[in-house]
């Protein structure tokens, strides 16, 4: 099974499947001398757990970093720093439970990736879905907590927006709500509704979608690089990537389609700091595929949990027709624990290009440029 890595010059590479012994990535190409604690990785780690409440799965996994190499504790300071060597990261697996799975051995879960990875692979790892299990997801957030202290200045947030069809009153978007609810949200009023909403969707044995918004501030102009690898395109393809992630959009995506040319268009002005003001960011912060200095900010749709307990008809891997009830531990609504995994993967992407544009251009340009005599 190969591709496996992800990104240019900021590159990891994960490894581990839900119910191995541990999972766990590499990261190659980050520069020497950041200070890396594992407390740095650990606390972004926390923040995708499973089992941190009765709206994300049971399983217990405690998801313990440890830093195996690529960092180097600097006598003289006592800090620890990177060295500039592959970092790998090892987080173990403690609360496998295989037997959930076996009266389901040999079916395919609906909507889940079983029929799709044996028909390619010829191996069906039915224990929680192997390699295409969101326990994969937590070397991604390990690597983002890394990428977060590449761009000085970064600030990389998420939230959830939507679930099933109930959307948050952006009028009472407050960032210090999020950290405050179960469910990533910024609207206190709605995160409240989102707990009975919830318990009711679990309780009927199903599981429900929700949307993601990821918003990057202080990324510094000029980032991506026209036209292959295009800083919008890269970030699309970061977030399709997420598991159960079915569509992104980029600034105002699919309603730009609505909009007329007048009102879609980012008006500028020069602002007193020398830079540019955008008098609205329909762009998202993206211009002919590089970065305006305008926060970065997208959204990601995510389909809801396949496997629940309400009987679906489906085929085993001997071609029968059969039905399937998925038992076990799952999220009701996995939209919830990708809010940290959305911060991560555009926070990998923002470093990568930081680091192609240094390299390209190395301090970039002296805009604005000096008009001619
Ligand atoms: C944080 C997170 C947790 C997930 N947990 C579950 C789960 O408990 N049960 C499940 O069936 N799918 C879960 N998924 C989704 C599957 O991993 C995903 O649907 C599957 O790999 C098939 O891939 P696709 O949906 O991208 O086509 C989760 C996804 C994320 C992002």
């Amino acid at each position: 099974m190969s591709f496996n890595s992800f990104g240019h010059l900021f590159r990891f590479t994960s490894f581990g499947e839900s119910h191995g012994p541990a999972i766990g990535c590499v990261v190659d190409g980050c520069p020497p001398r950041i200070p890396l604690q594992v407390a740095d990785i650990q606390r972004e780690l926390d923040r995708r757990r499973p089992g941190q409440s009765r709206f994300t799965t049971q399983r217990q996994e405690p998801d313990a970093v440890k830093i195996m190499s690529g960092v180097f504790t600097e006598e003289a300071t006592g800090r620890q720093l990177t060295t500039g060597t592959p970092i790998m990261l090892l987080i173990e697996n403690l609360d496998q439970r295989s037997r959930d799975y076996s009266e389901i051995k040999d079916k395919y879960r609906p909507g889940h990736a079983g029929y799709t990875y044996d028909v390619k692979y010829g191996i069906h790892d039915y224990r929680g879905g192997g390699r295409a299990s969101a326990r994969e997801t937590a070397a991604r957030v390990a690597a983002g907590a890394i990428a977060r202290k590449i761009v000085p200045g970064l600030n990389v947030r998420a939230a959830l927006i939507q679930m099933g069809p109930h959307k948050i009153d952006r009028a009472r978007w407050d960032w210090n709500e999020v950290g405050n609810n179960p469910f990533f949200c910024p609207d206190p009023v709605q995160a409240k509704f989102f707990e009975e909403y919830l318990d009711r969707i679990r309780k009927e044995g199903s599981s429900v979608g929700a949307v993601i918004e990821v918003v990057a501030d202080g990324v510094p102009a000029g980032l991506g690089a026209p036209v292959y690898a295009k800083l919008d395109g890269d970030l699309a393809g970061a977030l399709m990537g997420i598991n159960a992630v079915k569509g992104v959009e980029i600034g105002a995506g699919f309603a730009a389609a609505e909009l007329r040319g007048e009102d879609n268009a980012d008006e500028m002005r020069m602002g007193n700091d020398g830079k540019p003001v955008f008098l609205s960011n329909h762009a998202g912060g993206i211009l002919g595929g590089i970065s305006s200095g305008q926060p970065i900010v997208a959204r990601f749709a995510v389909k809801p949990t396949s496997s629940i307990l309400t009987p679906r008809k489906t085929v085993d891997r001997y071609g029968r027709d059969t039905d399937i009830v998925t038992k076990g531990r799952h999220d009701p609504c996995v939209g919830i624990r990708a809010v940290p995994i959305g911060e991560a993967m555009l926070a990998i992407v923002l470093a990568d290009h930081y680091l192609m544009h240094r390299a390209q251009v190395g301090e970039g340009t002296a805009w604005p440029f000096t008009p001619p005599a």
